[in-house]
């Protein structure tokens, strides 16, 4: 197979599994992250543009948090259709590494192979979680699980989507792995920022 219709066929493998999530973790999550991981490696010259393609496309393939079947199912079920595609095995392994070890909760898990593949997808999806659009799909994850949007109390604000700031939106500015994210995780941090201190102002009162 080519690489366009490679890329055709991943796009329609991935829209399907991709449509129950939450529209956060929609196929326009995944089109951002292209987009993203395109930008910085078209900027920085750091890998083949087609395996940066693939693994955006597929770096939410198995999202634990709307897996149906088993971590280890997952994998062999997209590892099967890579081979179908004809995508050599060190491509598939490392997207595979992509898909284990992008998120910032397995971000300390056992097993991850260093790669500039994976740093960039990284980068490109934690762009996505910040900023405008950031703010976006974090009320809209909220709305989705029923979480409340704040709580003055703090054992109640624990499981609030303001709380998801400090636990990990704030955080993810220092975390990113190229020059060119680094950059524009500046702009989107700060906007995130002047959100929140307007929040709460308005909550207190205080805004006029
Ligand atoms: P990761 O897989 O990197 O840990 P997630 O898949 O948990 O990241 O997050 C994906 C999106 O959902 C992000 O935009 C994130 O901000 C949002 N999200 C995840 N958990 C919460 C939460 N508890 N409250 C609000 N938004 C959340
Ligand atoms: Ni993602």
């Amino acid at each position: 197979m080519n690489k366009e219709d490679i890329l055709l066929k991943t796009e329609a493998f991935i829209k399907n599994k991709m449509k129950d999530y939450d529209s956060g973790h929609d196929w326009w999550h995944i089109v951002r992250v292209r987009n993203l991981a395109r930008m910085i490696n078209s900027r920085e010259n750091l890998e083949d543009p087609f395996l940066v393609e693939m693994a955006a496309l597929l770096h939410d393939y198995s999202d634990s948090k709307f897996a149906g079947t088993t971590a280890a199912d997952e994998t062999e079920t997209l590892r099967v259709f890579l081979m179908e595609c004809t995508v050599n095995e060190n491509s598939i392994n490392r997207i595979l590494n992509v898909m284990h070890y992008i998120s910032f909760s397995s971000r300390n898990k056992s097993g991850k192979k260093e790669d500039v593949l994976l740093d960039i997808i990284q980068d490109a999806d934690r762009l996505d979680a910040i900023g405008a659009i950031g703010i976006a799909r974090a009320f809209n994850y909220g709305g989705f699980r029923n979480n409340r949007i704040y709580s003055p109390d703090e054992n109640e604000n624990k499981r609030s989507t303001i709380r998801h700031f400090d636990d990990k939106l704030l955080l993810l500015k220092s975390l990113m792995n190229t020059v060119t994210a680094r950059q524009l995780a500046k702009t989107r941090h700060k906007y995130m920022e002047d959100f929140l201190s307007q929040f709460h102002k308005e909550w207190n009162l205080s805004d006029f």
